[in-house]
């Protein structure tokens, strides 16, 4: 393998420079694939464009290149969490990396804050709340989601991540009280509203993910009957572009949708918590 292990432009201070053993791993072709791996000693990768043995890989400084039996060079980097919910196995269709993004401004997530998510589905979005700082409980349906989940965040995050989850339905009620914000990527979210209300600190967010128009209209108009308020709705539109010698341009193909973002706030009802809902709604 190529590469500077112990200086130069590329290096990286200290033993994160080095590739280790039970590191996963991304190797790129001369066509841009990409293919995810774990790093185990005496083991080969192969692919129709030729095989890598796991030995020229352990050891090795991040960002070189490796040479396949067939001649073919491969350019060697550790995962982004991008990389990793793309190719990771998958029961539940994940959120994309874009929506992910978003979804941890619009929720305003960040260290030390407690979330429920439900559900959990693959765990990309757990595991992106996670990576931002949050304590995050996990509400899932489904046992097989659930065991999903559970591999892909402790593969991504390790067992010490401050996240679990609980094979339950979150429309029968929330256990947890005093929340900071619950993140939902669920077919009905607005069946949550009256059990989020009780489970959440006034201020807290609540952030919905949708897939359709109908399904964000039907939650906006239970959002309104509060004592959620200041609900907002957004889309994301990410478009790539092809950029090579005078061909540039955007590049041909584009996600076309994925989903609607909606977040709201807990207000404390006029005349105090026991008041009667107002109307919220922005
Ligand atoms: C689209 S997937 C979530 C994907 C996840 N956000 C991710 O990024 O990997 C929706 C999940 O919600 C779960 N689900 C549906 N209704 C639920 C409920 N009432 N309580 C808990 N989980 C529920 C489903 O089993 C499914 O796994």
């Amino acid at each position: 393998m190529t590469g500077d292990a112990d200086g130069g432009p590329g290096a990286v201070a200290g033993d994160r420079a080095l590739l280790r053993a039970g590191e996963r791993v991304l190797l790129i072709d001369a066509k841009a694939r990409r293919y995810l791996i774990t790093l185990r000693p005496g083991t080969e990768f192969h692919t129709h464009v030729g095989i890598v043995a796991h030995d020229d890989l352990i050891g090795a400084p991040e960002g070189g290149t490796v040479l396949g039996s067939t001649g073919r060079r491969f350019v060697v980097l550790r995962p982004t969490l991008a990389d990793v919910v793309l190719k990771m196995p998958r029961g539940a269709q994940v959120i994309y990396p874009k929506d992910l993004g978003a979804i941890l401004f619009e929720a305003d997530i960040g260290p030390g804050m407690r979330v429920l998510e439900a559900g959990v589905g693959s765990g990309a979005l757990s595991m992106t709340l996670v990576r931002a700082g949050a304590d995050v409980v996990g509400y899932e349906l489904r046992p097989d989601f659930a065991q999903r989940a559970r591999s892909n965040v402790v593969a991504e995050l390790g067992e010490a991540a401050s996240w679990r989850v609980e094979l339950r339905d979150v429309y029968e009620g929330i256990d947890e009280r005093q929340l900071d914000r619950v993140v939902l990527d669920l077919p009905e979210p607005w069946r949550v509203l009256p059990h989020a209300a009780l489970a959440m600190r006034p201020g807290g967010i609540l952030c919905a993910y949708l897939p359709t128009i109908n399904q964000t209209a039907q939650l906006r108009s239970a959002l309104g009957a509060g004592p959620f308020g200041m609900a907002r709705t957004i889309e994301v539109l990410q478009r790539s572009w092809h950029i090579e010698d005078r061909s540039v341009r955007p590049d041909h193909r584009m996600v076309g949708h994925t989903g609607f973002i909606t977040t709201a706030r807990l207000l404390v009802p006029e005349g105090g918590p026991d008041a009667a809902p107002g109307t919220g709604g922005t």
